[in-house]
């Protein structure tokens, strides 16, 4: 576990960065947290007011509240920074395909400013959240990180660029840095627009769930706390220094099966509309974790049937 560190989190006012924050400011890190509050979904603030409660500002942590493309922001981080863990992107396959330009300028220049920052300010690690979405649909399974990159959806290519410019940043100036490609995360606190807390929402009001396609889709769904324990366990690792992971579970289920886990876990009898398949929506993510097992010895322990009841528990 990481103590006693100085560490700048982006994007913690989100859904993983605030799991991230909670996980290190219990370990008496400070934590700098540089986020814009970007209002994609709501309830941000009101997570955040609740994750820094027990904590004093100054003293445990410091909120700035700003966008990593204002290259002012960087100078009221004012102190020596240990980690980087770079988790703000601006999310959603579908919301990137209605707003390219600005999800493409978002999600890659703010990485090539944070990468620029850590150059200039000898971070000793930086953590660069990626996401399985950069290999497209699946030429084989499950993907390993060789598995060709076809991104479909100006998101996943905006994910890939951020990994090839870390890259450079490695081999031109041996930056420390790790790329992560996390798989379709669910948990506590997690995004209103993503299909277990959409879901469970509908359920939950009686409201029909609309599928997109024909449910048959397979998604490696993984609970957050092993992606925390997955970006953690890549930060303190020195081999893990230049390289790529996947973090999922690898043990895929279809939409159609986890609505069924849904509706049985909430008790309330099914009402599901299936309409046409989304642009950019991958036919099945499927992860190939060995790498991650054997270098960082990451070991995902919360099943679907558990993380769903976790989290069907915190939304009730
Ligand atoms: N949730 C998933 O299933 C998933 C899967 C793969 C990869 N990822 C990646 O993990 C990271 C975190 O995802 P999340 O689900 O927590 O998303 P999120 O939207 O909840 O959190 C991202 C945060 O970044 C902030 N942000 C965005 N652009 C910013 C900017 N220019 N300046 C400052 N702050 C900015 C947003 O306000 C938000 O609070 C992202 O990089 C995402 O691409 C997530």
């Amino acid at each position: 576990m990481i103590k006693n560190k100085a560490i700048l989190i982006t994007g913690a006012a989100g859904f993983i960065g605030g799991h991230l924050f909670e996980t290190l400011i219990k370990e008496n890190n400070y934590i700098v947290v540089i986020d814009n509050f970007h209002d994609y979904y709501s309830g941000k603030e009101e997570n955040f007011k609740e994750l820094t409660k027990n904590y004093e500002i100054s003293k445990d942590y410091k909120l700035i509240k700003g966008d990593l493309l204002d290259k002012s922001v960087y100078n009221k981080i004012n102190c020596d920074i240990d980690i980087i863990f770079h988790l703000a992107a601006q999310p959603g396959v579908r919301y990137s395909i209605e707003h390219a330009a600005e999800v493409t300028n978002n999600n890659i220049v703010s990485t090539v400013n944070i990468l620029e920052y850590s150059v200039h300010h000898n971070i000793k690690k930086l953590v660069y959240a990626s996401s399985s979405s950069v290999y497209g649909n699946p030429v084989y399974t499950p993907l390993d990180e060789e598995h060709p990159k076809n991104p479909i959806s100006p998101y996943a290519v905006s994910k890939l660029a951020g990994e090839i410019y870390a890259d450079l940043y490695f081999r031109e100036y041996t930056l420390p840095v790790t790329s992560l490609r996390f798989y379709t995360v669910y948990g506590e606190r997690g995004r209103p627009d993503m299909a277990i807390r959409k879901f469970f929402n509908l359920i939950l009001q009686d409201k029909e769930i609309i599928v997109y396609g024909d449910g048959e889709q397979l998604r490696d769904f993984t609970y957050v706390s092993d992606i925390i324990n997955g970006l953690i366990l890549a930060a303190e690792n020195d081999n893990s220094i230049g390289e790529v992971f996947n973090l999922g579970v690898g043990s895929p289920i279809t939409v159609n099966n986890l609505i069924d886990k849904m509706y049985s876990l909430a008790n309330r009898p099914k009402n599901v509309k299936y309409i046409e398949k989304q642009q950019g929506d991958v036919d099945i993510t499927y992860s190939n974790t060995e790498k991650a097992k054997k270098v960082l010895s990451f070991n995902p322990k919360v099943n679907i049937d558990d993380g769903l009841r976790r989290t069907y528990e915190w939304l009730e």
